[in-house]
């Protein structure tokens, strides 16, 4: 019998290498904000080519989206970048807490209506896949 090239040794291996290298890639390749943690999808992944639309809106700040927490508090000067959003925001809506969907809704929109630039309507963040 001829001997497989691939052990599950070497498939594990390169699973590490892959794995290592995903979180490297995966903000300049973001497309959309990520949407696992809602169960349930009821509208397209909003629109979010990181890198570009933070190159694009001037905002080299990090701490502009990824804030932190203090004291039960939001802290605005830590910067959280690369923590998803749902680690501090859960979905389901808890005294005293911005629920998932609201902090995301608050952050773009808030921003999109003092700048005046950038989508505030439904179906310019939630887009449609192109086919
Ligand atoms: C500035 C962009 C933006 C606009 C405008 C916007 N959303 Fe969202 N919305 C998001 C982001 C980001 C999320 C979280 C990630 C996701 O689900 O795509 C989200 C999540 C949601 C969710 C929860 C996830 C789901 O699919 O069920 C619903 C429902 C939703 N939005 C509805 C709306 C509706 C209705 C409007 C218009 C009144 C709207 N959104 C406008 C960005 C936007
Ligand atoms: C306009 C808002 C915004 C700004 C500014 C911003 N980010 Fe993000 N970033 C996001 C959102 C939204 C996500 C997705 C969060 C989630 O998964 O809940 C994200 C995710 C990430 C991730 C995780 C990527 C992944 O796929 O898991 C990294 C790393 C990251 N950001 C780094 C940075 C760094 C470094 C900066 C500053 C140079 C920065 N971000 C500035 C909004 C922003
Ligand atoms: C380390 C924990 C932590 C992370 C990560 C985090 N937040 Fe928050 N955020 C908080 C806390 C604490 C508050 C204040 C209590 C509350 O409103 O839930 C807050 C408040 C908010 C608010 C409402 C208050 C305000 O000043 O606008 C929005 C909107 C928000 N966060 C959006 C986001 C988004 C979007 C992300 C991801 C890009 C994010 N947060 C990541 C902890 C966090
Ligand atoms: C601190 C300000 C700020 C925040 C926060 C912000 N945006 Fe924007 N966004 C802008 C500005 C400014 C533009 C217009 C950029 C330009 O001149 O083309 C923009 C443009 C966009 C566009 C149009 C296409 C593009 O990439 O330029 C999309 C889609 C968008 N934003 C989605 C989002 C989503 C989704 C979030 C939340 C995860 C978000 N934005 C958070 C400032 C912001």
């Amino acid at each position: 019998m001829k001997r497989l090239p691939f052990t599950p040794l070497v498939l594990s291996a390169l699973a590490v290498l892959f794995l290592a290298a995903a979180p490297a890639l995966a903000q300049q390749d973001m497309t959309h904000v990520p949407t696992e943690a809602f169960k349930k999808l009821t509208r397209p992944p909003a629109a979010f080519a990181h890198d570009t639309h933070n190159e694009k809106a001037g905002l080299a700040d990090c701490t502009a989206c990824h804030h932190g927490e203090k004291d039960g508090k939001r802290d605005a000067a830590s910067d959280t970048a690369g923590i998803p959003c749902s680690d501090c925001h859960a979905v389901a809506a808890k005294p005293g807490k911005t629920p998932l969907e609201r902090a995301f809704h608050r952050q773009c929109m808030g921003c999109h209506l003092t700048q005046k630039k950038g989508p505030v309507t439904c179906g310019d963040c939630h887009k449609p896949a192109a086919k």
